[in-house]
C-alpha cells in the first residue's frame, strides 16, 4: 500500500526553519500582519517575502493558492512556498493550501509554518490528501514523496485535532490504491486478502466462498462471476465500537474486479477504466478502515460483492433467468448491467443478516450518471428522506459533490420482463434511475437506504483540489462524517 504523506507537528522555531531542508511552505494571512516567526524569516531572506506581498502576482492570489519563491538566500530550503490563507479561513480553504503544498511535496519533503492557524490540522489534512502518489509500478525515477512537518505554536492541539483526520487520510489512500490497482493485481482474491488483513485494526473480517454463497441462494451474484477464472467471494467487514448488541448501519459496495460487459461486451476503447469497477467495494473498505483507526463509537457492517465480469464459455448469456437470494427471478437482458446484480444479492443478505437501522450502497453503476452529473456529482438515490439529507449534509460538509436524483413507480414499467419478475436493463431512457428502482426490489420498505452511483466520480478524468489525476476515494469523507453526526453524535 502507497502510506500517506507522514506528517508529525512541533513547536514554531525560526532555528530549525533556517536550518529545513526540502521545501518550506509559509501559511500568510492576506489580511493580517505576518507572525513573529514569519517576520524572521522574511528578514532572513533579505525581505523577500515581503516584496512577494507587495506584488500583483500575490493579490491575484484565491484563498488557498500559493507562490514559489525558489532557492531562497539565508536559508538551506530548496524553495519558500507562501500560500494564502486567512486566519478566518474556511474548512475547504484551509484544505485547499494544504493541497497546495502536497502538490509540490518532493523528496525532501516540506516544513510548513502554520504558527498560530486555527486550521493546522485541515492544513495537515489536505496536504496528505493531495501528497498522495500512486507509483507503485513504476521502476525507473520513482517519485517519492518526503514526510512534512507541521510548525505550530501549540503542537500538541494541533496534532490531537489531526489524529481523526490521519485515520481519513489513510482510509481515502486506501480506497485510492484499491481503485487504482490494475485487475490481474487486484484479483477477487486479493482484493479479499487485504480487506482481511485488517483484521489487525480490530475489525472483524469474513470471506464468504463460492460455495457458501451458493448456499445462500445468490445466484443473481454468482451469474455476473461465473466466466471468470477468479472466484466470486462476498467480504463482511464488521466494526463494533457502538453499544453492544445494538443493530449496525450498513455499507454495501459493488466490487467488479473489472467490467468486460461479459458476453454483452463493451467495446474496446476505454475498456481500460473498467479496473475501477470495484470503487464502490473501494469507498467502504477504506471507510471501514478509517472508522478502525479511529476508534469510531458506533457500529457499522462492511458488505463487498467481488465479482469479475468476463465473457467464456462459461459465462452467464442474454436471455438468462437467474433467481436472486431474496427469491425475485432476473431476466438478464444485458450482462453488462451487473452491479445491479451483485448488489440485489449482496443487499438482501444485508438486511437478513444484520437488520441494519440503515443501509448506504456505493457503485459505480450507470455510464448514465456521468451524461447526468459529469464527474463532479454523484447520484444519489433514496427512500428516505432523513437519511438522505443527512448523507447531503455530511458530504457537503466534506466537500465531496452530491445531488439527489429522483425515484418512482413509474419507472418499473420499464424493467418489466416478460419471462421474469424484473429485468436487469430498462433502455436508455433514465438509465440510472431504472438502475436505483432495480435496487430497490432487494430493500425492505422498514431500511432507511441510499444508493450512491459514483460511476463519474471515483476517477475524475483530471485532477483535483484533493487528489492528483486518478483515483479520487470519493465518499470516504462523507461518510466518516455521517457515522460521526448521525451514529456517534
Ligand atoms: N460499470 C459500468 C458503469 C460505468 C460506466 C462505470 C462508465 C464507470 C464508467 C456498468 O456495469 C455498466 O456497464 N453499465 C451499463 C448499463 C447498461 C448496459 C444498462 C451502462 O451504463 O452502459
Ligand atoms: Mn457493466
Ligand atoms: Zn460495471
Amino acid at each position: 500500500m502507497s502510506a500517506p504523506v507522514a506528517v508529525t507537528f512541533t513547536a514554531t522555531d525560526f532555528d530549525a526553519l533556517t536550518a529545513a531542508t526540502g521545501r518550506i511552505a509559509v501559511i500568510l494571512a492576506p489580511d493580517t500582519r505576518p507572525g513573529t516567526v514569519a517576520r524572521r524569516l522574511d528578514r532572513q531572506m533579505k525581505g523577500a517575502i515581503t516584496r512577494a506581498m507587495d506584488g500583483k502576482a500575490w493579490g491575484k492570489l484565491k484563498p488557498g493558492e500559493a507562490m514559489d519563491l525558489g532557492y531562497p538566500a539565508g536559508l538551506q530550503a530548496e524553495a519558500v512556498q507562501l500560500v494564502k490563507l486567512a486566519r478566518r479561513a474556511t474548512v475547504a480553504e484551509a484544505r485547499k493550501a494544504g493541497a497546495a503544498i502536497g502538490k509540490e511535496l518532493g523528496e525532501g519533503g516540506v516544513t510548513v509554518l502554520a504558527a498560530n492557524h486555527p486550521r493546522a490540522a485541515e492544513i495537515a489534512l489536505g496536504l496528505a490528501l493531495r501528497g498522495y502518489e500512486f507509483a507503485e509500478y513504476r521502476t525507473a525515477e520513482k517519485p517519492a514523496k518526503g514526510a512534512a512537518v507541521v510548525m505550530a505554536d501549540k503542537p500538541e492541539d494541533a496534532g490531537a485535532a489531526f489524529a481523526p483526520m490521519a485515520a481519513v487520510a489513510e482510509g481515502v489512500c486506501f480506497t485510492r490504491d484499491l481503485v487504482n490497482e490494475p485487475a490481474n493485481v487486484l484479483t477477487t482474491s486479493d482484493f479479499a486478502d487485504r480487506l482481511a488483513a485488517m483484521k489487525k485494526l480490530g475489525l472483524a473480517v469474513e470471506v464468504l466462498e463460492e460455495k457458501d454463497l451458493e448456499k445462500l441462494g445468490m445466484r443473481a451474484l454468482l451469474g455476473v462471476g461465473q466466466g471468470s477464472e477468479s472466484p466470486s467471494k462476498v467480504v463482511v467487514m464488521q466494526w463494533h465500537g457502538g453499544k453492544k448488541g445494538e443493530a449496525p448501519f450498513a455499507l454495501v459496495g459493488k466490487g467488479v474486479v473489472f467490467d468486460t460487459g461479459g458476453i454483452s461486451i463493451k467495446p474496446a476503447a476505454g475498456m481500460e477504466e473498467m479496473t475501477m469497477d470495484m470503487g464502490g467495494a473501494g469507498v467502504v473498505a477504506g471507510v471501514m478502515r478509517t472508522l478502525a483507526l479511529r476508534k469510531a463509537k458506533a457500529n457499522v457492517v462492511g458488505l463487498v460483492g467481488l465479482v469479475e465480469n468476463m465473457p467464456d464459455g462459461k459465462a452467464q448469456r442474454p436471455g438468462d433467468i437467474v433467481k436472486s437470494m431474496k427469491g425475485d427471478t432476473i431476466e438478464v437482458i444485458n450482462t453488462d448491467a451487473e452491479g445491479r446484480l451483485v448488489l440485489a444479492d449482496v443487499l438482501w443478505y444485508a438486511q437478513e443478516r444484520f437488520k441494519p437501522t440503515g443501509m448506504i450502497n456505493l457503485a459505480t453503476l450507470t455510464g448514465a450518471i456521468i451524461i447526468g452529473l459529469g464527474h463532479e456529482n454523484a447520484g444519489v438515490f433514496s427512500n428516505d428522506d432523513k437519511l438522505c439529507a443527512a448523507f447531503l449534509k455530511a458530504a457537503e460538509a466534506e466537500g465531496e459533490g452530491a445531488w439527489r436524483m429522483p425515484m418512482g413507480p413509474a419507472y418499473d414499467e420499464l424493467i418489466k420482463s416478460r419471462l421474469a419478475d424484473i429485468k436487469n436493463t430498462g433502455g436508455r431512457p433514465a438509465g440510472s434511475i431504472t438502475a436505483a428502482q432495480f435496487l430497490r426490489r432487494f430493500v425492505k420498505d422498514e431500511t432507511p437506504w441510499c444508493h450512491l452511483d459514483i460511476a463519474g466520480v471515483a476517477l475524475p478524468p483530471k485532477e483535483t483540489v484533493l487528489a492528483p489525476k486518478g483515483a479520487s476515494g470519493w465518499g470516504v469523507m462523507a461518510l466518516d462524517r455521517l457515522v460521526r453526526d448521525m451514529l456517534e453524535g
